[in-house]
C-alpha cells in the first residue's frame, strides 16, 4: 500500500509550482520516447501512458499539456484534446490544496463511507471531483485504496485517515492548516 501513498503525494507537490509548463518535463519525455515510442509504430499510441505521467506529475492537464503532447505525438491539438476528454480520469482543472480521496468500495461501504461522503458534500458544498470555493479541498471518491483493515478509509494528500466517522472526518478536514507542509498530514 505504500506505492499508493506515494503516487498520490506526488501530483500534490508538484502543483505546488503551478500555472507553468513545461508539463511534459524532461523526465516523461524520456520514459515516453525510451518505454513507449519504441512499443508502438506510431508515436500517438503513446498517449494514454504520456497522461498518466502528466496527470501523476502536475495533478491535472493543463491546456499547455495539449499543446505540448501534440508535438510530442506528432498530432494536433485537437485529436489529443478528443481522445483524452474521453477518459473520466482527467482533470482539466488544478485541484485544491488538500486532495481527499475517499474510498466507496465494498469494504468501506459495509462500515460507513457513503455517509462520510455524504457529509462532506453537505458540508462543503461539493460533489464528486469538485473543489471548494476556497481552493481548499478536493473530493475524489475512490475505489479499494488498500486500506479496507482501516474502512471507512481516505487519504488526504496521501496521508492515510481511519477508520473514519462522518462528524470526526469533517472535523479533521475543517482542521487541515491553510499553508500545508510539504510531508503529508494526518496521523
Ligand atoms: S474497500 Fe475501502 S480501502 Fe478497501
Amino acid at each position: 500500500m505504500a506505492w499508493i501513498v506515494q503516487n498520490r503525494l506526488q501530483p500534490y507537490r508538484a502543483r505546488t509550482a503551478e500555472g507553468q509548463g513545461p508539463w511534459i518535463t524532461e523526465a516523461i519525455r524520456k520514459e515516453i520516447v525510451a518505454t513507449y515510442f519504441p512499443r508502438y509504430p506510431r508515436k500517438q499510441a503513446a498517449l494514454l501512458p504520456l497522461f498518466h505521467l502528466i496527470m501523476h506529475t502536475h495533478g491535472y492537464i493543463a491546456p499547455g499539456a495539449i499543446e505540448e503532447a501534440a508535438a510530442l505525438l506528432e498530432i494536433t491539438p485537437a485529436d489529443v484534446q478528443d481522445a483524452v476528454s474521453f477518459f473520466e480520469e482527467f482533470r482539466f482543472e488544478p485541484s485544491g490544496k488538500y486532495v481527499v480521496n475517499v474510498c466507496r468500495s465494498i469494504a468501506c461501504e459495509l462500515c460507513g463511507s457513503e455517509a462520510v461522503i455524504a457529509r462532506i458534500k453537505e458540508v462543503f458544498g461539493i460533489e464528486n471531483f469538485e473543489t471548494t470555493d476556497d481552493g481548499m479541498l478536493t473530493l475524489f471518491e475512490v475505489e479499494c485504496i488498500g486500506l479496507c483493515e482501516m474502512a471507512p478509509a481516505a487519504l488526504i494528500n496521501g496521508a492515510v485517515h481511519g477508520p473514519l466517522t462522518p462528524d470526526g472526518f469533517v472535523a479533521t478536514l475543517k482542521a487541515l492548516p491553510p499553508e500545508m507542509s510539504h510531508n503529508g498530514h494526518g496521523h
